[in-house]
């Protein structure tokens, strides 16, 4: 089939090197030329294993190209996704949808004959209806438009597998809609493999994947709830999710506890989730997002203060700190939101010495904390430490030897913002140990 693909950042870009590797014709449509030339280059513009390998084959077998001419996409194809961004409005927690209107309305101006523009990116319920309406006035006569919402659920590190091999599929159509059929010929490979195919009107299919981040969402900070009563008492969170994981009602994933969720979906979400949901009426949501979103936050400030109580003085100011991490989790180069930035730039605030090492966000972070000492190497990030705060769990820093770590700083205080280490070894190389919710 050919395709189109409007908007490459991080879910246009796989979306369209997947649905090429899927054996369409893709044509990737952004308004930024560098980006376009980057990956019309073969350059994937931000870190995400296994893409740059399929990008650079489908780009030479003629499969994918990218341009920032939307009436060269108008013409190109009669399925269009849509895959722009939806961040947090400047102005409160809402989704801003300029880009969703721009583009939509930027490519139905040179739309002729019959098309279908499939979205994918994470909207507030009611927007795809809206879209309709508005793409109903644009039209010229002899065109029509049909917009249907297939929502996406990939991760961050993991966006190949979970483009080609979903959990699930969901379709959202309006009634009377025509989209199932392409849209099973766009997925033809994937659903051979037995992947589910849910088929719903268009509120359902955008609600599912805010519903679907709102409950892992809760989950994070239901856990560090948890590890906070377990820091009270005594005991150990990692322990208790263990014994809880093994309901399979509950199940052991995202009840990981520790500096809580960031990254350019999550937070923003949950925001826009329940923003919509008060302007419904509905009272149940919101009041719950904005308790698990208050939850999330206060896992930074614990950190933080946990650090400036260390010191005597109770003060940071002059102490030398390491924060281990800068990406919001690790296999990313995504720096939006993440609790390790937001602690070391607090900290830094507050007059420390921060040093951090990151794998591979090191770039983003300098440009938006460039006051911040960053080293190439995690051993040199722990020179002369008199915290080091395990913020992003990378395997190299899982993989660290306490005791040559030992060696290298001058107070031998971690704190393992993601329960990640082998506490045991860092108590017994002669670390104060101290993970979250954990006694050890
Ligand atoms: C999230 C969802 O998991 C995807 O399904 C969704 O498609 C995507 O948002 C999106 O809306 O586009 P992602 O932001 O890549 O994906 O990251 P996650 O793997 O969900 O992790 C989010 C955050 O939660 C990270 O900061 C991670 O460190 C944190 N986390 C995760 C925990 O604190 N504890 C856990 O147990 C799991």
């Amino acid at each position: 089939m050919k395709l189109t693909v409007i908007g490459t950042g991080y879910l246009g870009a796989t979306h369209a090197i997947c649905m090429a590797e899927l054996g369409h014709e893709v044509l990737g449509v952004d308004i930024s030329p560098e980006r376009i030339n980057a990956l019309n280059s073969g350059e994937v513009p931000f870190h995400e294993p296994g893409l740059a390998a399929k990008l650079t084959r489908n780009l030479a077998d003629g499969r994918l190209s990218f341009t920032t001419d939307t009436a060269e996409a108008a013409c190109f194809a009669d399925v269009h996704f849509l895959t722009v961004g939806t961040p947090q409005h400047s102005e409160g927690r809402s989704a801003d949808l300029s880009q969703v209107h721009s583009a939509v309305t930027a490519l139905v101006r040179d739309l002729d004959g019959d098309h279908l523009i499939i979205g994918k990116s994470t909207v507030p319920v009611g927007t795809a209806a809206d879209l309709q309406r508005m793409v109903d006035q644009l039209v010229g006569p002899g065109t029509s438009v049909e917009i249907a919402w297939n929502p996406e659920f990939l991760r961050e590190g993991h966006a190949v597998k979970d483009t080609l091999h979903p959990d699930r599929i969901v379709l959202g159509v309006a009634p009377g809609g025509t989209a199932e059929n392409r849209i099973r010929e766009v997925y033809a490979r994937t659903l051979d493999e037995g992947t589910p195919f849910l088929l719903t009107d268009l509120a359902t299919a955008e609600l599912v994947k805010g519903a679907a981040n709102a409950f892992l969402a809760t989950k994070i900070s239901f856990i560090n709830a948890i590890a906070e009563i377990c820091e009270r008492s005594g005991a150990d969170v990692t322990q208790l999710a263990d014994a809880l994981g093994y309901d399979t009602r509950i199940g052991r994933r995202f009840l990981g506890a520790g500096l809580g969720f960031g990254g350019g979906c999550l937070p923003k979400d949950i925001r826009a989730f329940a923003s919509r949901a008060e302007q419904l009426g509905a009272t149940g949501i919101p009041g719950l997002l904005d308790h698990v979103d208050r939850i999330n936050l206060g896992q930074r400030q614990s950190v933080i203060d946990t650090v400036t109580a260390s010191f005597d003085d109770g003060d940071v100011a002059g102490h030398r700190v390491t924060v281990l991490g800068a990406a919001f989790k690790p296999d990313s180069d995504d720096i939006r939101d993440s609790p390790a930035l937001v602690i070391a730039g607090s900290l830094a605030r507050s007059g420390a010495r921060v040093v951090v090492h990151d794998p591979q966000a090191m770039d983003g972070a300098r440009r938006i904390l460039p006051e911040i000492t960053y080293t190439s190497t995690a051993l040199d990030a722990l020179k002369d430490a008199e915290v080091v705060v395990l913020a992003t769990e990378w395997r190299e820093f899982i993989e660290l030897d306490p005791v040559v770590a030992r060696s290298l700083v001058r107070r031998a205080l971690i704190i393992d913002g993601r329960n990640c280490l082998p506490a045991q070894d860092w108590v017994d190389a002669g670390w104060d140990y101290r993970g979250i919710g954990r006694s050890r």
